[in-house]
């Protein structure tokens, strides 16, 4: 007797996510975003809290730690960090090959990948080895980015000063004179605001390299090419385009009336998770009130005040960090195309943070996908 086999049941429609919106794709203990409540924790630290009491240095160490540093902690770490400010001489030849019409990002990018091929413990992928790369990379990144931007003026290389934080540093080396404390206190806060924000594109990205066993110069690599585009950190330096682009603020309307037609999207504007406001941009809005009365610049406040209520009202999407930061990098001297690398050199410490916690509790990244292409067939012979 032969039975006939019943067919089976047609497979269920694949539940697909198109850019993983809504998928909770692993665990962190690195930071919390909560759209709900507007708030952003490093560590169980409200970023706001953080940003007015602690200087970036403390932050970094904080995310890779998960704890702030003691006093003598911290001095230790500065110590460190003071010591790994120059831009070593391989990686400034390697800069010096690349054209100064390339990129920023794609000069940072190389510059990651210089660095990371010239260690020979690149790939010692052990904690303590990861966490000595993370630092040396925080170190060093300042003096890549503000010596392109040197290079680009015809400016000659400044070498670091070890009397100096971070951020006046950081300054110190692209401008080659310590501004004042105003702007390096507002410098300071967007490397707080920047450094870390869960499971963004470029840290996912980070995080999928690293899921391979790859090394995290790699992920680091990986990452600040993600972070590129303008939808993630290329944003910042396209809100500065549109700032040019419009001019003052009695051009906004018929700016905006154009780019909504052209169904432009409004860079700086909107967040997949944030959807009632970006919990970071208050904070980050008074660092640039702050700078906007030290410049005397009433016109940039008029064109982003009139640019964001003419914005919400009409489309009801909020600003994002990058509003804020784009045109406050303007006031303290930057050039636009150096606005991404600047969150690059903040983002190194969240990316890293987040490389360790991969590569602790590792399981390889690999989706799946439904093929929607044309049916089996056959090379004729
Ligand atoms: N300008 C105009 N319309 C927008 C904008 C914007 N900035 N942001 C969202 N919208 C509209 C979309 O056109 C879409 O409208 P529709 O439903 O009529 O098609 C709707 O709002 C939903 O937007 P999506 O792009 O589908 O939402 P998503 O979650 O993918 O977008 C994103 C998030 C990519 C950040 C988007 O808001 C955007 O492109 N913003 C501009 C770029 C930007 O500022 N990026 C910085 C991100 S934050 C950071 O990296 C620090």
């Amino acid at each position: 007797t032969t039975a006939t086999a019943p067919s089976p049941a047609p497979a269920p429609a694949p539940d697909i996510r198109k850019g993983l919106t809504g998928v909770v794709v692993d665990v962190t203990a690195i930071s919390k975003v909560n759209p709900e409540t507007n708030s952003l924790l490093y560590r169980g630290y409200p970023v706001q809290e953080l940003a007015a009491a602690k200087r970036f240095e403390e932050v970094a160490y904080l995310l890779w730690h998960g704890e702030l540093p003691d006093a003598a902690e911290l001095a230790g770490f500065r110590a460190a960090e003071r010591a790994g400010r120059a831009l070593r001489p391989n990686v400034r030849a390697a800069i010096d090959l690349l054209p100064t019409t390339a990129h920023p990002m794609d000069v940072v990018r190389t510059a990651v990948s210089v660095i990371g091929a010239s260690d020979p413990a690149a790939a010692d992928a052990s904690p303590e080895a990861n966490l000595a790369k993370a630092k040396s990379l925080f170190a060093a990144l300042p003096a890549v980015v503000a010596y392109d931007q040197r290079r680009r003026r015809g400016q000659d290389l400044v070498a670091p000063r070890d009397d100096l934080d971070y951020s006046a540093n950081f300054l110190y080396m692209t401008f080659g004179e310590v501004p004042d404390a105003t702007v390096v206190d507002a410098f300071d806060v967007s490397m707080i605001l920047y450094a870390e924000h869960s499971f963004n594109a470029s840290t996912f990205t980070a995080r999928v390299i690293t899921s391979t066993l790859s090394d995290l110069y790699s992920a680091v690599t990986g990452a600040v090419g993600a972070l590129k585009g303008p939808l993630h950190g290329g944003a910042n330096e396209a809100v500065m385009h549109v700032f040019d682009e419009i001019g003052s603020a009695d051009r906004v309307v018929p700016w905006l009336d154009a780019a909504l037609a052209e169904k432009r999207k409004i860079m700086g504007f909107g967040h997949r998770v944030y959807k009632r406001g970006d919990s970071r941009v208050p904070t980050m809005k008074a660092a640039l009130d702050a700078l906007i009365a030290y410049s005397d610049r009433p016109d940039v406040a008029a064109l982003y005040d009139t640019l964001e209520a003419e914005f919400v009202a009409r489309k009801g999407i909020h600003p994002n960090l990058d509003y804020p930061s784009g045109p406050a990098y303007h006031l303290m001297g930057f050039d636009t195309l150096t606005f991404t690398p600047l969150f690059v050199a903040s983002r190194v410490t969240g990316w890293t943070a987040h490389i360790m916690e991969q590569a602790a509790s590792n399981a390889l990244i690999r989706p799946l996908s439904a093929y929607v292409g044309v049916d089996e067939r056959h090379v004729r012979a």
